[in-house]
């Protein structure tokens, strides 16, 4: 596997893999891998000859300096994590390398990019789709993979490939959960033993509702999911919405959108640590 820091590298690989008509698949993180990353890689393994996955903390994406800050960096036992999963390369670039001149560029998805997580972090998805959009011109992939735990990223990167003509297929991956229902996310890392013990009331509440859903409107589905979370001490919902699950629009019937998706965040603990998650209905 080959590790390289420069975007001149990357270029020069992507050309010779071209040249072997080779099929390229990308999987773009934040490097602090997990299960949930591994089996994006896995699967991108799977289904392209080689497979490129970028691990850079994407500053322009963070609206808060202590998350940026604070985020986890492992890139010793990211690489080994990678190599042993088959990636054939990794690119693991400096802020400065991939922003020589501050990205100016402004992206605009609306509703995808303003309702929920671009709602309460303000500037979030332009900072995904400036990075995003660059490591799809380094590349050029043939597949982009992406989780689904980020269910809101997923939609505004599919707009952005619309909208910017990218000829690449975006591959969503299903959540990975912990044996207790947490979903895998590598801010869990942060979470205290007591912290880490609490978080899976998060996925408890939304496997639940799916039931209410037979009985209970929307918004009592909702509201019960709210309460339920809300009641364990130390976990505070900063939102939770029910929405098409093509436009993001948060829906008032069960009838009014074909795909049905809850979406959640929740605080956990005193730090306090933000905890994302969503749900299929329909
Ligand atoms: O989902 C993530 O980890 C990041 O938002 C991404 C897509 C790697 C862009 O920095």
């Amino acid at each position: 596997m080959k590790i390289v820091n420069t975007v001149a590298e990357l270029k020069a690989s992507i050309a010779a893999f071209k040249q072997q008509n080779k099929t390229i698949g990308l999987v773009p993180t934040m490097g602090a891998l997990h299960q949930g990353h591994a089996s994006l890689v896995s699967r991108s393994v799977k289904e392209n000859d080689v497979t490129v996955v970028s691990v850079f903390v994407n500053p322009t994406q963070f609206n808060d300096k202590n998350d940026l800050a604070n985020y986890p960096r492992t890139l010793e036992a990211d690489c080994q994590l990678l190599e042993s999963l088959g990636a054939t390369m990794v690119f693991a670039p400096t802020a400065e390398e991939i922003y020589p001149e501050p990205d100016t560029r402004q992206f605009s998805y609306p509703p995808t990019d303003t309702v929920m997580e671009g709602a309460f972090r303000p500037g979030h998805f332009n900072g995904v789709c400036q990075i995003v959009s660059k490591l799809f011109m380094f590349v050029e992939p043939d597949r982009g993979y992406f989780g689904e735990k980020d269910f809101q990223q997923i939609a505004v990167i599919r707009a952005m490939v619309k909208d910017l003509k990218f000829h690449l297929q975006i591959v969503p991956c299903p959540i990975v959960r912990e044996a207790d229902g947490l979903a895998m996310s590598s801010r869990n890392t942060l979470l205290t033993a007591q912290e880490r013990q609490i978080a899976p009331a998060i996925y408890k509440a939304l496997r639940r509702s799916v039931n209410l859903q037979q009985t209970h409107t929307v918004e009592e589905t909702k509201q019960a999911v709210i309460n339920e979370i809300n009641a364990v001490e130390g976990l505070e919902v900063q939102y939770y919405e029910i929405v098409d699950a093509e436009t993001l629009v948060s829906i008032t019937d069960w009838n009014q959108a074909e795909h049905v998706q809850g979406c959640i965040t929740v605080f956990c603990g005193h730090t306090p640590i933000r905890l994302i998650d969503n749900i299929n209905y329909k």
